[in-house]
């Protein structure tokens, strides 16, 4: 069912996903974002956000520039602080704990812009993601499973990841993210500044992680290819969440396509 959510409801924690958890075996539950609300000093970039993310699927953050998609990975990354509200991974409130205790719990992230280190090869990029991984053989396995996962990022692993295309930097930035064996992916914008080819194939490599049974919370100005791939969408207009439903609902209303989806 969608959910249209108006600014009176926007503080209650009426936008999570009901159906999805209530029907699903205990501790199916991953993330629960609950009235998240995020300021920037005098700007309040998000307004009592609430969505949930079920193990094994794929929820996708739509939006226009500014609307506080990016805002909201960094409040579950630990990286901006939540003023009001709460995040729970599997039950434990997260919300405004250091951004290496996150990964630890294995949330990890492929930030907005990549975050490549363009001076290190692409061996030592991936090293950068290990840090939290359980041990070295832990290490040489997501190693080799990444080297699978993306055969241009072994042909190049000795290469400076500067002399890598876009969209085989943000293979390596993904790469980089499943380096920490994460329970969770977050990523931002993978599509961003791509050519239409390749971000056809960056989406078919984030649903194959998926369906290897990775939770994926996918933040996208791209809503109709994001909408393509994943169970949910939450779309957020200026820091609130004006509609969220299961992904094929959202596509097959002409009127949610029209307001909201940029068609
Ligand atoms: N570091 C910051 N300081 C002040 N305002 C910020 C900062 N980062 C983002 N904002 C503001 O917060 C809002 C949401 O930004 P952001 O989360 O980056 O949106 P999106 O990722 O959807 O484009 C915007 O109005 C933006 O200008
Ligand atoms: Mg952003």
């Amino acid at each position: 069912m969608l959910k249209h959510e108006n600014t009176s409801s926007a503080g209650s924690s009426e936008g999570s996903f009901k159906g999805v958890v209530d029907g699903s075996a205990e501790g199916s539950l991953i993330l629960r974002v609950k009235d998240v609300s995020v300021h920037y000093g005098m700007v309040q970039a998000l307004r009592g956000v609430s969505f949930d993310l079920p193990k094994g699927k794929i929820v996708t953050l739509v939006g226009a520039n500014g609307a506080g998609k990016t805002t909201m990975l960094r409040a579950i990354s630990g990286l901006v602080r939540v003023s009001g509200g709460s995040i729970e991974h599997r039950g434990h409130i997260i919300s405004n704990r250091q951004p290496h205790e996150i990964v630890r719990r294995r949330i990890c992230q492929s930030p907005e812009g990549r975050g490549i280190f363009l001076n290190l090869s692409v061996e030592e990029n991936l090293d950068l993601g290990a840090w939290a991984a359980p041990d070295k053989l832990a290490y040489k396995i997501n190693l080799e499973r990444g080297f699978e996962m993306f055969p241009r990022l072994k042909e190049r692993r000795r290469q400076n990841a500067g002399t890598l295309s876009g969209g085989e930097q943000q293979m390596l930035a993904i790469a980089r993210a499943l380096m920490g064996q994460p329970e969770v992916l977050l990523l931002d914008e993978p599509s961003l500044g791509l050519a239409p080819q390749i971000i056809e194939k960056i989406f078919e490599i984030v649903e194959q992680i998926n369906r290897d049974g990775m939770t994926i919370l996918l933040v996208e100005q791209n809503a109709l290819q994001a909408l393509g791939i994943a169970h949910h969408g939450v779309v957020l207009e200026t820091g609130r969440v004006v509609l969220q439903g299961p992904s094929r609902e959202l596509l097959a209303s002409d009127e949610v396509r029209k307001a909201y989806l940029g068609e």
